[in-house]
């Protein structure tokens, strides 16, 4: 701990400079919170001339018309007509599709668009979606990835480049963010959201959805985002995809859907049901979730889209006896578009014709996707992202590159790093270069990139070769594949680290292993690598363990065994560089986990904002809430991660210390960097309420911001607490601020201990 005075005497010497910073920072903050909680953007503010325009053409439509406007193709391309499909084509001009997803190219889109707008009856355009998850084909860091830069204007940045990608090749709409809350890391689609904490993903939703849109759609970059998969899909029993989910309404309203809330007070356009049930009711089936508190307490007015084939899956979750009863569940529920299934188109008609739906329930779901199309220009220029020949110009430039390699070193989090084994010197003389991933191209691009291709990545053999110092020996050896039990290659990679001064050993996971239906129930390194690293460790070499995942992994014996840990997530196009840039200290990783790494798999589902229960464990005590054979605690936990420097918290002053609901709460800390290099710094503020009408978290993150300190920099960091976001959801099922007395806790991690308190009074 440094002494009060010193701490001081730095403030005073760069106040000037701190305080211009903290300035800046203080606006960023309050726009994000802003963005979270009151804005009405985009499409939440209804436009009474659109609004006109879409009840003179809801006025002419026919039934079927209306009915087309809800049904989603897929694909459909042609490629030796190099023309839409003849039964798409006829079933278009008959004004029977509203919206194609997976068809690509400004030519191709135009020319299908062209169909749409010239030759049906009343010249309907076409909204084209696509998976724009986390870069176009500047492939950027997987969510996860971005999530763990706590870099909300980074993570802006990113989306809008991708939307500018996108958009000039003909897609209008992304299904993006994706903005569940993961608690268990068996989900493989842990990796497309942005963890487990429901503030840090509801600022990042709203982060991306600004790249995607800004503040509203009058530029042509802009592509509508899609806040999915609405909702708890991440609740998973058992962490399998698509599985049950059973959780109260509470831990719905609290932990779940504040991203989504997020995303819609940021003007996303679109959402999309999720597959999942919850408490009995399929999403997609879930008039409480899409109209009750979607439309009815948020106010929402884009359209839900369902997710691939949901309305027809009904059947399976047994809520529906056929496919008519279906589309009638997930219509009356709020589901406006049909993914692909088809069953609105096949039979809304009879249903319509047999008065088993209400033309108004048919109206309102046609006008809101008429109203995105609106709200978006699709009428008053219907190829506005059609933008043939600019691609070259405007995708994978050599700017995009640039952003997707800081991006990519900025999500990256050092967990471990004994003895200051990293950065490598530059005087190395030889390095071996180790592991399956380590000359992948494939993988540095993560389970889901678009249009990305492995051809345009940097591995991080390659990324290593191109930044060791001319003097210095690399050497590469695979030592094993990732899915096989194969050791033959191992003897080789020993020689290899047995005759090298370093070694970097690159394990994870394949790409594949993570994102949508790639459930693990073990958290391990796959394969037979733990073995390679364990027979790399046993040379005495000091080791970088460079891992490449989708997700929390449990690896205690690396943690305790190798020296230097640096989780890399899948980083995108550039990862390889940025992988390099990282180990020969040109960037000092300031990434924080977005997520806690469990000792076992058997400690799952683990989070940092559990509730305290009745009797928290005591080592001491038999008869408390722990395990025989583990600590509760990670092995990493949440908001954790290095630095090549090293940081000093201290005097945090809670400046309110009694607040009016309703009133902000401030409070400060002085953060010092206590170490020779230049580094970044994530300040996490987080807060307990110890007694309510209803139990809370041990702790809940309520601010952060991510700060880069020069050697010795001291900064006071002020953060505005909004008291109105304190809250949870009471008896009454409402949100509600209870008055009474609340912890603060500050620090780099949620390890943070720097405690005050403050107390919240009536308004
Ligand atoms: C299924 C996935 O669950 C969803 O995330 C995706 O957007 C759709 N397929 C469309 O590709």
């Amino acid at each position: 701990m440094v002494s009060q005075t010193s701490l001081l005497s730095g403030l005073s010497t760069r106040w000037f400079n701190s305080r211009l910073l903290l300035a800046v920072a203080t606006v960023v903050s309050s726009v994000f919170w802003c963005a979270q909680v009151y804005a009405q953007k985009g499409i939440s503010r209804l436009d009474p001339v659109i609004e006109r325009k879409v009840d003179s053409l809801l006025a002419i439509m026919t039934v079927e018309e209306k009915i087309g406007q809800l049904h989603q193709e897929s694909g459909g391309w042609d490629s030796t007509t190099q023309s839409l499909g003849a039964t798409e084509t006829e079933r278009l001009r008959k004004g029977l599709i509203g919206s194609f997803l997976n068809v690509i190219g400004a030519e191709r889109t135009r020319k299908i668009q062209r169909i749409a707008v010239e030759q049906t009856r009343l010249h309907i355009p076409l909204i084209f979606g696509e998976d724009v998850i986390h870069g176009y084909r500047t492939i950027f860091p997987i969510p996860l990835g971005e999530a763990a830069s706590w870099d909300p204007a980074l993570v802006e940045r990113d989306n809008r480049i991708a939307a500018i990608e996108a958009s000039t090749e003909g897609v209008n709409w992304t299904f993006a963010p994706m903005v569940d809350i993961a608690r268990d890391p068996r989900w493989g689609r842990i990796a497309e959201g942005s963890g487990e904490d429901t503030y840090l993903g509801s600022v990042m939703a709203a982060a991306k959805v600004k790249g995607f849109q800004m503040s509203d759609f009058s530029d042509s970059t802009t592509i509508v985002a899609c806040a999915k998969h609405y909702a708890a899909y991440g609740g998973a029993e058992g962490g399998r995809d698509y599985n049950t989910v059973d959780i109260s309404e509470r831990t719905l309203r609290d932990v779940y859907l504040p991203p989504f809330h997020a995303a819609v007070n940021a003007g996303a356009g679109t959402l999309m049901s999720s597959f999942n049930e919850i408490s009995g009711v399929p999403s997609t089936a879930n008039r409480h979730l899409l109209t009750t508190i979607l439309r009815g307490e948020w106010h929402f007015n884009g359209f839900v889209v369902s997710d691939w084939g949901a309305v027809g899956e009904l059947r399976n979750h047994g809520i529906a006896g056929d496919s008519a009863q279906a589309a009638l569940r997930a219509i009356n529920a709020g589901v406006d578009m049909d993914m692909v299934s088809g069953v609105y188109l096949h039979t809304l008609p009879i249903a319509v014709r047999n008065s088993k739906i209400r033309m108004s329930v048919l109206n309102e779901a046609v006008r809101r996707i008429l109203r995105v199309k609106f709200a978006v220009g699709l009428f008053k220029n219907p190829y506005r992202n059609c933008r043939e020949g600019t691609e070259r110009a405007v995708i994978l430039t050599p700017e995009h590159r640039a952003a997707a390699r800081t991006s990519a070193a900025n999500s990256m989090v050092l967990l471990k790093n004994q003895n200051g084994l990293l950065p490598l010197s530059r005087d190395v003389s030889s390095i071996a270069l180790i592991g399956p991933l380590a000359e992948s191209k494939d993988a540095t691009l993560g389970p889901w990139h678009t249009m990305g291709e492995g051809a345009d990545a940097v591995s991080i053999l390659e990324g290593l070769r191109s930044s060791v110092p001319p003097q210095t020996r690399l050497t590469y050896k695979k030592g094993c594949n990732l899915t096989f039990s194969d050791t033959s290659g191992f003897s080789e990679a020993v020689q290899a680290a047995s005759s090298s001064d370093v070694v970097i050993l690159v394990a994870g996971e394949t790409e594949d292993m993570s994102g949508e239906a790639s459930s693990r129930s073990d958290l391990g390194l796959p394969g037979v690598q733990l073995e390679l690293v364990r027979r790399i460790s046993a040379t005495g070499k000091p080791v970088v363990l460079v891992l490449m995942n989708g997700r929390p992994l449990c690896i205690p014996w690396e943690a305790e065994h190798i020296q230097a840990i640096l989780e890399t997530w899948f980083s995108g196009v550039e990862a390889g560089n940025a992988v390099a840039d990282v180990i020969f200290g040109k960037v000092n990783p300031g990434g924080k986990l977005p997520a806690t790494f469990p000792r076992s798999v058997g400690q799952v589902p683990i989070y940092y904002d559990h509730k305290n229960t009745g009797r928290p464990i005591d080592e001491n005590e038999r008869f408390t809430s722990r395990y025989f054979d583990l600590p509760n605690t990670p092995l990493f936990p949440f908001g954790f991660g290095l630095s090549y420097t090293s940081f000093n918290y201290g005097n945090l002053r809670v400046l309110t210390a009694s607040a009016k609901i309703g009133q902000p709460v401030n409070l400060s800390v002085d953060v010092r960097n206590t170490g020779s290099r230049k580094g970044d710094e994530v300040v996490q503020v987080y807060i307990r309420q110890r007694y309510a009408a209803i139990t809370r978290p041990v702790m809940e993150l309520k601010a952060f911001r991510r700060i880069t300190f020069e050697p010795g920099e001291v900064k006071r960091v002020e953060f505005a607490l909004d008291s109105r976001q304190l809250g949870y959801t009471g008896d009454d099922m409402k949100y509600t601020v209870e008055p009474g007395v609340f912890e603060v806790l500050v620090g780099g991690s949620s390890d943070a201990t720097i405690a005050g308190r403050f107390e919240l009074v009536k308004e």
